[in-house]
């Protein structure tokens, strides 16, 4: 309880300190009002009207434009990661790794302009932040070679491993399509049915992957392997690792509960105060690396399920990054900025990677869809440290004015050239095209192993904060299906699947583990005479 009240103390001076920097504004814009067409605005407050009670006339054009751009102002919530802040910052590059790739930002002593998109996965918008889901880390670097972007999250792994599961993880973490409410049943049927996704789950039922404390106590994790390619045209394997300063922190789910009571922005709201008062957190850039031929033997090279252990592929310091600026149009700015593990820079390239593969396509259509065809033409998309030489034309909002002829290629007038200097080193096949498995799919070592490794890690404190989250979680599902994920914690230890049913019966027979809400809302459940809503999944 201490440790709550710690926590709320810090979120009530936190709110307290924004409404010093947040309620007033020295920089509000002046000037006579305008139309978007810049022609000055008369009346604001009043319609244009026949006679002192109307009707309203047509004639009222700034009427017209304040109605239908209002209406308008929302494009479509991103499918997932929808609850979001973001914030501009630098990379710092420390350390020499040009045996591994030719990038330039990586050359020591390169400054990169950066910005970063903190979410959470399946919060939606206004939900509290606080709520247990996977974060994601996106960061856009403006390099003198074009864009970079690595989208990373919170934990190592990820829960599928091949992009045709995608749809359906995520289905199944999302609302019931029949209720429109959560079904954590869902959840949990997807996972007893895909082993692979408990590695990534039990990462999220711990405090530090479920309910980061802070976003700038976040570890953020590429998953993926991509290519490292240098002068040389060498490919090694690689894996993007950033490592917050302040360590990673969690909150227990009781803390994560009432602070979004208190304060649902909690996470935004802390990032942006932090930034705003000058103490702008900074992540650690590191990599590993793995030779590539090692990689066609390991089963593991390409699974975004597994981890790297680090004893095989230390942590290799790259240089730092650092979010110092807070954006001034959230709109403009976090709602619009996209990324895509597409945008790559030459000495960064992909991996055989199934889940990425199937990633390159589907950002870019994502924000198609959600944006429309020139979104990369935005300020908070477009390079900002080269310009741009495109054959494309036209598409809906296109705003470059610009001489494209001749926008084909091949010409005698001349046009922009390709440069073979820039072609990657051929990536190695090794079968005929086929639905294949992962090497050792369906074996306790593929499922259970790496899990293991983590629970023989963990200190007593966070195994028992585990098996409460999980217990907590499958009490709410059909017994059944509880029974088969306590079988599987009970297969990477037995004293973890005890752990569950311990806390499970323990609820049960009394109030021991139960939160005040909790208690209330099993009086008024029984006040009002109803069944607790879930069990009936
Ligand atoms: C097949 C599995 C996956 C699917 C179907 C998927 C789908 C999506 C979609 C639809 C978006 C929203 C795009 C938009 O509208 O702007 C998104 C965003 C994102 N994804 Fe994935 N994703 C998958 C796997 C991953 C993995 C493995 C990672 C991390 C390594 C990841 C990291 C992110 C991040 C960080 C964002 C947020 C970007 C932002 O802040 O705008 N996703 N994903």
């Amino acid at each position: 309880m201490e440790t709550v009240k710690k926590v709320v103390d810090t979120a009530s001076k936190a709110v307290s300190s924004l409404g010093e920097t947040v309620m007033g504004s020295n920089s509000a814009p002046s000037g006579t009002l305008t139309k978007m067409t810049g022609c000055p605005v008369a009346h604001v407050k009043n319609s244009l009207t026949a006679g002192p009670h109307g009707p309203v006339v047509l004639q009222d054009a700034f009427l017209l434009e304040h109605l239908t751009q209002f209406t308008r102002e929302k494009t479509p919530a991103r499918n997932v990661h929808a609850l979001g802040t973001g914030a501009y910052g630098t990379f710092t590059a420390t350390h020499d790794i040009s045996k591994y790739t030719s990038a330039k930002m990586f050359k020591v002593g390169t400054k990169t302009e950066l910005f970063s998109r903190l979410s959470g996965i399946f919060t939606e918008q206004g939900e509290a932040d606080t709520t247990r889901d996977p974060r994601g880390f996106a960061l856009k670097f403006y390099t003198s070679e074009g864009n970079w972007d690595l989208l990373a999250i919170n934990t190592p792994v990820f829960n599928v491993r091949d992009a045709k599961m995608g749809p359906d993880a995520v289905h199944s973490f999302k609302r019931d399509p029949r209720t429109g409410m959560w079904n954590p049943g869902q959840l949990w049927d997807f996972v007893v049915n895909h082993p692979e996704s408990l590695h990534q789950v039990t990462m999220l039922y711990s405090n530090r992957g479920g309910c980061p404390m802070s976003f700038r106590t976040m570890h953020g994790y590429g998953c993926h392997t991509f290519s490292l390619i240098n002068e040389n045209k060498q490919r090694h394997w690689v894996k993007f690792h950033l490592i917050a300063d302040l360590g990673a922190k969690g909150l227990t789910t009781k803390e994560a509960k009432l602070i979004s009571g208190e304060e649902p922005n909690w996470l935004s709201r802390d990032l942006w105060t932090a930034i705003e008062k000058g103490d702008y957190p900074r992540w650690k850039f590191c990599i590993q690396v793995m030779p590539e031929d090692e990689g066609y033997k390991h089963s593991w090279a390409f699974d975004p399920t597994k981890v790297w252990k680090h004893s095989d592929y230390p942590l290799i310091e790259v240089g730092y990054i650092e979010l110092n600026r807070n954006p001034t149009d959230f709109h403009s700015e976090v709602e619009q900025v996209c990324f895509s593990p597409a945008t790559v820079i030459p000495g960064i390239g992909f991996s055989p990677d199934k889940l990425l593969q199937g990633r390159l396509l589907i950002y870019d259509d994502a924000q198609h869809h959600r944006l429309g065809t020139n979104f990369k033409q935005l300020e908070v998309n477009r390079p900002h440290g080269v310009e741009p030489k495109t054959m494309n034309v036209g598409g809906e909002m296109n705003f470059e004015v610009k001489n494209k002829f001749p926008h084909y290629s091949g010409s005698v007038w001349g046009g922009y050239k390709p440069d073979p200097k820039f072609t990657e080193p051929p990536f190695r096949t090794d079968g005929p095209v086929d639905y294949y498995d992962y090497p050792n799919e369906g074996t306790d070592d593929d499922y259970y192993s790496q899990i293991r490794d983590l629970w023989r890690v963990m200190i007593d404190e966070d195994r028992v904060e585990l098996c409460y989250n999980i217990a907590t979680s499958i009490e709410k599902i059909p017994t059944e299906l509880a029974d088969k994920v306590i079988q599987h914690y009970s297969k990477i230890d037995a004293k973890c699947g005890e752990g569950i049913q311990r806390v499970l019966q323990e609820r049960k027979q009394g109030t021991k583990h139960k939160t005040e809400a909790e208690i209330l809302v099993e009086k008024i459940q029984q006040t009002l005479g109803v069944q607790r809503p879930s069990q009936s999944f």
